[in-house]
């Protein structure tokens, strides 16, 4: 991983993955999407981590791809950077729940980023926005699926077809996102905190628990009632989740061990 696009630190079961590229406003070039891709997957197979937080500068989480590089891609190397794996889809598929922790712009592909995240902790300065249509493209990173699953039809339209932005403020009445941080708080802090939290839980049933609630943006009610019933059996048959409700009776913190 590129110390230098990726700032990684673990700690009390977090992993925080900073993005780090100021001078183009964490525009996502090749190398930061490779570089927090394998961040992303490293955090994924790492046991000591249980909840991973994805953070940009104060005034900008990402501001989309990078548009210099977009501008000389042809037909041909956009059908091959197309073809495998892409940073929206490894997020989105990474068992490990994400959380956003977004303040300024978060545009075009830096939008779909946070949108292929679990949850979204916002500064009051966050600013979100598809402006792809002001460049003659639209959203390709999940952008227009995600979204009009969020916020619904209407509103995910008027802002694909218009680019506009839409404030922290909305966005929390859209339920876009989990909370928003004030001014003078500490916007990480609050994301790393609900990380924390996540991350204290049993990590099997964590993982069951993601899983669960995503199958209801893919499937019917019946097979997706089915899906959780299969994924409840199996928490039950964990060795945490013994411990978890002996931990009730006994009234004492459990000690999970991911088994
Ligand atoms: C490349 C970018 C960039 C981007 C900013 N920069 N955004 N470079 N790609 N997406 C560069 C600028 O060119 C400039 O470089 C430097 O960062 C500072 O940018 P400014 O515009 O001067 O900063 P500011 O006035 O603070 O405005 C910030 C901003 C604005 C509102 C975020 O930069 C902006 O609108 N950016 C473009 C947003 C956008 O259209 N995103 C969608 C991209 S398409 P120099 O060299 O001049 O210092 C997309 C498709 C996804 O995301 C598809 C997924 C498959």
């Amino acid at each position: 991983m590129d110390e230098q696009l990726v700032i990684q630190t673990v700690d009390e079961g977090v992993a925080t993955l900073q993005l780090n590229r100021p001078e183009a406003r964490n525009a996502l070039s090749d190398e930061l999407r490779v570089a927090l891709m394998g961040a992303v997957e490293a955090c994924d197979a790492n046991p000591d981590v249980g909840c991973i937080v994805i953070a940009g500068g104060d005034d900008y989480f990402a501001a989309g791809a990078d548009i210099k590089a977009l501008r000389d891609r042809d037909l041909v190397a956009t059908l091959d950077s197309g073809r495998g794996r892409n940073l929206w889809q490894a997020v989105a598929s990474c068992q490990t729940p994400i959380v956003a922790a977004v303040s300024g712009y978060a545009l075009g592909g830096g939008f779909e980023l946070a949108l292929a995240c679990d949850m979204i902790v916002a500064s009051e300065t966050a600013e979100f926005g598809t402006p792809e249509i002001t460049l003659g493209i639209i959203p390709g990173g999940g952008g227009t699926q995600r979204l009009a699953r969020v916020i619904g039809k209407q509103r995910a339209m008027e802002m694909v077809l218009t680019g506009k932005r839409i404030n922290a403020t909305e966005a929390l009445a859209f339920g876009l996102v989990n909370q928003v941080v004030g001014k003078r708080d500490d916007w990480r802090a609050a994301a790393v905190e609900l990380a924390r939290v996540v991350a204290r839980r049993a990590p099997v049933a964590v993982r069951m628990a993601k899983q669960a609630v995503l199958a209801a943006e893919e499937t019917p009610l019946s097979a997706g009632l089915a899906h959780e019933r299969r994924l409840f059996e199996i928490a039950m048959a964990t060795e945490d989740r013994v411990e978890g409700m002996n931990a009730f009776i006994e009234k004492r913190r459990p000690q999970f061990k991911g088994r």
